[in-house]
C-alpha cells in the first residue's frame, strides 16, 4: 500500500469513530421553528425539489467528498454514485489526487452517468500543479463543477502536510478563469469565514461550501495517525479550532445575497437541512453520515437519503411550507 492509500484508510476508519467528531456544536440546536399546528398542507403537495447548476436535484442535499484511493475507496465510491444516480441527488467526489497520479481511469461517471458529478483536488494541488490538473479531475468523471478544498489546519497536523500556502488564491483565481465548469470553495470542517469569503468572491468564486466546525473533526483525525510526542501536543490546542457552521451560513448570506451557499460541517438529519435553507443556504452537504452505509451497499446509503429527505419534508409541514422558497421565511423562535 503506498502512503497515500495507507492515510485514505485510515481517514475511513477514523471517520467512523464518534470520538472524532466535533465536541462543540455547530449550532443547528439554537436553530428553532414556530410550530405551525394548521399547516393546511397536504403531505403529499409538500415538494423538497431543487434547482441546482441548473439540474433538477430531489432535495437540496449532496453526497459530501469523501476519499478514494484506498482498499474501501472504490466500493464507497460505487454505493454513493450509483445511490446519488437513484436518488437524484448530487455526489461530491473525494481527492481525485491519488487517482489522477496513478493514472487509474476512475468509474464514477460509469455508476452514475445523469447525476450531478463535482470533482476535487486539494487547494495545494492546484497551486503546485496549475490549472491542468483541475481540467484533468474534470475529464476524468466529465464533472459538472469543481471543488477545490483548502485545509490549511489539517495539513499542519498531517506528517508531511502542505505547509507553503503561498500563490493558492491566484491559483484559485486562474482557475476559475480557465476552467469550463463552475468553481466552489470550500474547508473540511474549520469553516471559511466571510473575509475568506469575500477574497475568493473577488477571485471569480460564485459558490462556497462553509465546511464549519461541528461534523467531523480533521485536527483530531490527523492527530490520532501521529505518533510523535511533540507534534500531538502541538496539535493538542487546536482539536476545538474552527468556526461553528450555523454563524457562517447566516454570516454569508447577510454578506452576500446572490453568492452559492453550500452548508456542511455537521449536518446530521433533515431538519439541520431545513434550518441551513432557513439560514439562507442554497444546498446542504453531508459526508460522515453517509461513511457506514457506503461501506454496506447502495441500498443502505439509498435508505439514508430517503430518511434524511422525509425528514426535511416533514420539517416543511410543520412550519407550513410549501417548497423551499417557503421554507426561506418560516418564522424562528427567538428571531
Ligand atoms: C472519510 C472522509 C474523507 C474525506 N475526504 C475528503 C476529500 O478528499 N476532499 C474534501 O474536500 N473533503 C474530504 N472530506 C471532508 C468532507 O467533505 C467534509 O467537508 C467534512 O467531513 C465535514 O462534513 P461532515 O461533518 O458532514 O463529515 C472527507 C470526510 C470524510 C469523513
Amino acid at each position: 500500500m503506498t502512503d497515500i492509500s495507507q492515510r485514505k484508510a485510515d481517514h475511513i476508519n477514523l471517520a467512523l469513530d464518534a470520538k472524532h467528531q466535533a465536541d462543540q456544536s455547530a449550532g443547528f440546536e439554537q436553530i428553532r421553528f414556530i410550530h405551525n399546528a394548521l399547516p393546511e398542507l397536504c403531505m403529499d403537495d409538500v415538494d423538497s425539489s431543487t434547482l441546482f447548476l441548473n439540474h433538477h436535484c430531489s432535495a437540496p442535499l449532496i453526497i459530501g467528498a469523501m476519499t478514494g484511493g484506498c482498499e474501501h475507496g472504490e466500493t464507497i465510491n460505487r454505493h454513493l454514485a450509483e445511490a446519488a444516480e437513484h436518488c437524484t441527488i448530487p455526489m461530491a467526489v473525494g481527492s481525485q489526487r491519488a487517482e489522477l497520479e496513478s493514472g487509474l481511469a476512475s468509474k464514477v461517471r460509469k455508476w452514475a452517468p445523469n447525476a450531478l458529478l463535482l470533482g476535487n483536488i486539494g487547494a495545494t494541488q492546484l497551486q503546485q500543479q496549475g490549472v491542468e490538473l483541475a481540467q484533468r479531475a474534470i475529464d476524468s468523471i466529465e464533472a459538472n463543477a469543481m471543488v477545490v478544498h483548502l485545509n490549511p489546519l489539517q495539513e499542519l497536523v498531517q506528517p508531511n502536510g502542505d505547509r507553503d500556502w503561498r500563490g493558492v488564491l491566484n491559483a484559485i483565481e486562474q482557475c476559475c478563469a480557465r476552467v469550463d465548469v463552475p468553481v466552489i470553495v470550500k474547508e473540511v470542517g474549520a469553516g471559511i469565514s466571510i473575509a475568506t469569503a469575500q477574497r475568493l468572491m473577488d477571485a471569480g468564486v460564485t459558490w462556497i461550501d462553509v465546511a464549519g466546525r461541528g461534523g467531523t473533526n480533521w485536527a483530531s483525525i490527523e492527530s490520532a495517525r501521529i505518533n510523535q510526542s511533540r507534534e500531538q501536543q502541538i496539535a493538542s490546542a487546536f482539536l476545538d479550532w474552527g468556526m461553528p457552521t450555523v454563524e457562517l451560513i447566516a454570516g454569508l448570506r447577510a454578506q452576500s445575497g446572490r453568492l452559492g451557499i453550500i452548508a456542511s460541517g455537521g449536518v446530521r438529519h433533515g431538519l439541520d437541512i431545513a434550518r441551513s435553507v432557513r439560514l439562507g443556504a442554497d444546498m446542504t452537504a453531508m459526508a460522515q453520515p453517509f461513511l457506514q452505509p457506503a461501506l454496506e451497499s447502495s441500498e443502505a446509503v439509498i435508505e439514508k437519503i430517503t430518511i434524511f429527505s422525509e425528514q426535511l419534508r416533514w420539517a416543511m409541514f410543520l412550519t407550513g411550507s410549501k417548497n423551499l422558497e417557503q421554507l426561506q421565511s418560516a418564522p424562528l423562535l427567538n428571531a
